[in-house]
């Protein structure tokens, strides 16, 4: 454990420390372009030079290990003279793109310039060296090179961590810039990271390019339910509109996002998004569509089955656990088995579902059918009417078509719709209304509301409860806690 100082103050840290780490562990910011945590360390930015006694020049704080002994200087006028230079430099052939450049307020060069250099530039105008402007990369990006301060830290994350390798640095000395390899596309699954990565305004995301200006966006902790992974993130919004989702690294499950889980957030304020109800492909209104399928459920008496959703939240799940008890049904359904596990050895699951582990919890605490037994009650013609959410439905649709059985779903977007449902009844989404997932490796995480549901739609455990209302199943719910209380009643 060597022993350092920083800036007067001392502390032991682990050996293979950096200058720059243990330089945070003491709260000391040291700027930084292309150092990144989760990459290899490139030293080729110069923002992070530091003073280290007896050293005759200034180091680079990322590539210098902490060594016993070692005495450094964080604040000197000699390492301020060096970042104002550093900042010089690599602003000598940045075009002037902030007004029109969508990194403009979370930009690396904007922030360091005003904490570090605020210095004219020296150089002309017209002697800028200039590159390639704005080229959509891959289905996500957008690189501009004249922006690029050639960090090489979009081209380490695609051999590093995609290993895919599509980036290189091309020419040389100011004529440098970053390019695709030749033959390769930029589409490896976890493109948009790059864009986050990026500490300049060169790779920029197609989906968020001039939507939103980032300092009228609010923040807000989010999951993402696009597998069984569950990845942290955080939602962006403004004005009940969420614009992009980044990730909230964390050390348990990511420090990055698959460029589809970024996406799920456009289900929510999709043009196909329900706020009424449907039956037979006839929007109605939710009240005559919550009566109608009440009084189907009521029909079918003890040949109506529930099948509960890894789509749905614990709490959900567990009213619907309580729909199956009023209703006096002993055909319901809590379990779903999937292969789980990282897929591609970076995020993605093999189970497509968020929350097979919480349905797994309400199947614990208030039994049921096991899935094989569900599916062959259903095909062997002992269930008349199912009702459950749309994805889950999909896990039935040979049996369902084989039986004939009458299908209930509940849905947020009507693309979601099963083939031959009779009904269905929308629900809030989980940008929506909060809900408790269990991930694949057991974790509980809790989805918060960012934005408002569109007027008129309800939680899902709130529709159940107006459907119990309408059949003879009241349940008489407050809250989605009621609906946990009920279950540990069990
Ligand atoms: S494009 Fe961005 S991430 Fe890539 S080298 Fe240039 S500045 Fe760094
Ligand atoms: S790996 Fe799964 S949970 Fe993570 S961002 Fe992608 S879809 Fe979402
Ligand atoms: S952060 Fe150290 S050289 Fe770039």
């Amino acid at each position: 454990m060597p022993k350092i100082t920083i800036d007067a103050r001392t502390i032991d840290v682990p050996k293979g420390t950096s200058v720059l780490e243990a330089a945070q562990l003491l709260g000391v910011y040291i700027p930084r372009y292309c150092y990144h945590p989760r990459l290899s360390v490139s030293g080729n930015c110069r923002m992070c030079l530091v003073e280290v006694e007896k050293a005759p020049k200034l180091l680079t704080a990322c590539s210098t290990e902490a060594a016993e002994g070692m005495v450094v200087r964080t604040d000197s006028e000699k390492v301020k003279a060096a970042r104002r230079d550093v900042l010089e430099f690599l602003l000598i052939n940045h075009p002037l793109d902030c007004p029109i450049c969508d990194q403009a307020g979370e930009c690396g060069l904007q922030d360091y310039y005003m904490d570090y250099s605020r210095a004219k530039s020296r150089f002309p105008a017209e002697d800028k060296v200039l590159r390639q402007k704005r080229r959509a990369l891959g289905p996500h990006l957008v690189l501009d090179n004249e922006r690029c301060i050639l960090c090489t830290r979009c081209v380490r994350f695609c051999s590093e961590v995609t290993k895919t390798s599509e980036l290189e640095v091309m020419e040389r000395g100011d004529h440098s810039f970053i390019d695709l390899k030749e033959g390769k596309a930029l589409d490896n699954g976890y493109t948009l990271n790059i864009a986050d990565l990026c500490p300049v305004g060169a790779w920029t995301s197609r989906d968020f390019r001039f939507k939103q200006r980032v300092w009228f966006l609010k923040k807000a902790p989010a999951v993402c339910l696009g597998c069984a992974t569950g990845c942290l993130m955080e939602a962006h919004y403004n004005d009940n509109t969420i614009y992009r989702l980044v990730p909230r690294p964390n050390a348990e499950t990511n420090t990055w996002l698959c460029d589809r889980g970024r996406m799920t957030y456009k289900a929510a304020a999709a043009g196909d998004r329900l706020s009424k109800g449907v039956i037979k492909n006839g929007l109605i209104d939710l009240e005559p569509a919550l009566r109608e399928a009440a009084t189907r459920i009521d029909e079918a008496k003890d040949a109506a089955a529930v099948l509960g959703s890894p789509w749905l939240s614990v709490e959900d799940n567990a009213a619907l656990a309580l729909l199956a008890g009023g209703m006096k049904t002993e055909n319901y359904c809590f379990d779903f088995k999937f292969e789980t596990g990282i897929a591609d050895g970076i995020l993605v699951n093999k189970d497509p579902s968020p929350n097979a582990a919480g349905a797994a919890r309400v199947k614990a605490a208030s039994g049921g059918l096991n899935f094989e037994e569900f599916l062959a009650r259903l095909s062997g013609g002992k269930i008349k009417l199912v009702l459950t959410e749309a994805r889950a439905a999909g896990l039935l649709k040979d049996a369902l078509k084989a039986s004939g059985a009458r299908l209930i779903v509940f849905a947020n977007n009507r693309g979601e719709i099963p083939a031959g449902a009779y009904a269905t009844l929308p629900y809030a989404s989980y940008f929506e209304t909060p809900g408790t997932f269990i991930n694949y490796q057991g974790l509980e995480r809790r989805t918060e509301p960012v934005v408002q549901a569109p007027e008129g739609v309800k939680p899902l455990w709130q529709v159940v409860n107006k459907l119990s209302a309408y059949s003879g199943a009241s349940l008489r719910l407050d809250s989605a806690e009621d609906a946990l209380k009920g279950l540990d009643k069990k």
